[in-house]
């Protein structure tokens, strides 16, 4: 289901315009730190959406496989850079293949996120290094808790009994380490990390929404509806209406290849 979600070549395309460069982009450079990739090194990125981690692993000196379950999303990474589509709990490459897998917010939309790193580590060389990062569940996440909440109030005026939740805000130091460890990670840590977040205008802020995978759902709305979320979007999230800053917290987990 969650996977479907990115499957819109509307979404990948706004994601690529407007959430890639302002938010995914520079938190990729914090993953490809953390997990210490190195210039020939043969790095997997994992539900690599557009590409964002690809892109920094791969100025960062290294051979870029990206993966993912959507199409789409992959269309925009850059040439250069091989791509495949699959699902990351069974992919097409053999074991002790590669030297290092990144996945940036992309365990959180999985139905088995344990499956995917028991499978990220399959493909490892032993000593390889699988690291991700997923939002931290107990920190406001805009814009995207802004767009739950408008979509919330507009399913509540509508009569619909439906809850709304952000499907991106996910885990704790805690949960990463775990899903590490029941994988069959060894040297396994975790911390978290805050980045703020200035978009250029609150307008490219909120056109980051047909990013998400409410993107198709608010398209598919009367204009009445759609043009009052997105008003109720607006106020969430700025103040004077014409700067938005947010600050932002990702867990970064790592472990090891036996
Ligand atoms: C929020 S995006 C993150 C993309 C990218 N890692 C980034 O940092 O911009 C989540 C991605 O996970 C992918 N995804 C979700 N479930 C997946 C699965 N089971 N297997 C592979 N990819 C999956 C989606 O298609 C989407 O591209």
């Amino acid at each position: 289901m969650a996977t479907l979600a990115f499957e819109a070549a509307t979404v990948a395309e706004n994601y690529q315009r407007y959430l890639e460069p302002v938010l995914f982009g520079p938190w990729a450079h914090r993953l490809v730190a953390y997990a210490g990739v190195q210039p020939g090194d043969v790095v997997l990125d994992l539900a690599a959406g557009t590409g964002a981690v690809a892109r920094v692993a791969a100025r960062a000196g290294a051979e870029v496989i990206a993966t993912d379950s959507s199409a789409h999303m992959l269309e925009y990474v850059p040439a250069g850079i091989r791509t495949l589509v699959c699902p990351a709990t069974s992919l097409d490459l053999p074991d002790g293949s590669v030297d290092v897998v990144l996945c940036q917010q992309g365990l959180q939309f999985m139905t088995d996120p344990v499956g995917a790193l028991r499978e990220a580590l399959r493909v490892l060389r032993p000593g390889g290094v699988v690291a991700v990062s997923v939002w931290a569940n107990d920190e406001r996440l805009d814009p995207f808790d802004a767009f739950a909440e408008a979509l919330q109030r507009d399913a509540t005026a509508a009569g619909s009994t439906r809850t709304i939740s952000n499907a991106s805000v996910a885990t704790t130091v805690h949960g990463i380490v775990d899903d590490l460890l029941t994988a069959g990670a060894a040297d396994v840590r975790a911390t978290r990390q805050e980045l703020a977040v200035r978009w250029p205008t609150v307008d490219s802020e909120i056109a980051g929404l047909f990013g998400t995978p409410f993107g198709p759902f608010v398209e598919g709305l009367p204009a009445d509806r759609r043009e009052h979320v997105l008003d109720d979007v607006r106020e969430r999230l700025s103040s004077d209406g014409r700067t938005a800053t947010h600050l932002t917290t990702s867990v970064l987990g790592r472990g090891v290849r036996r």
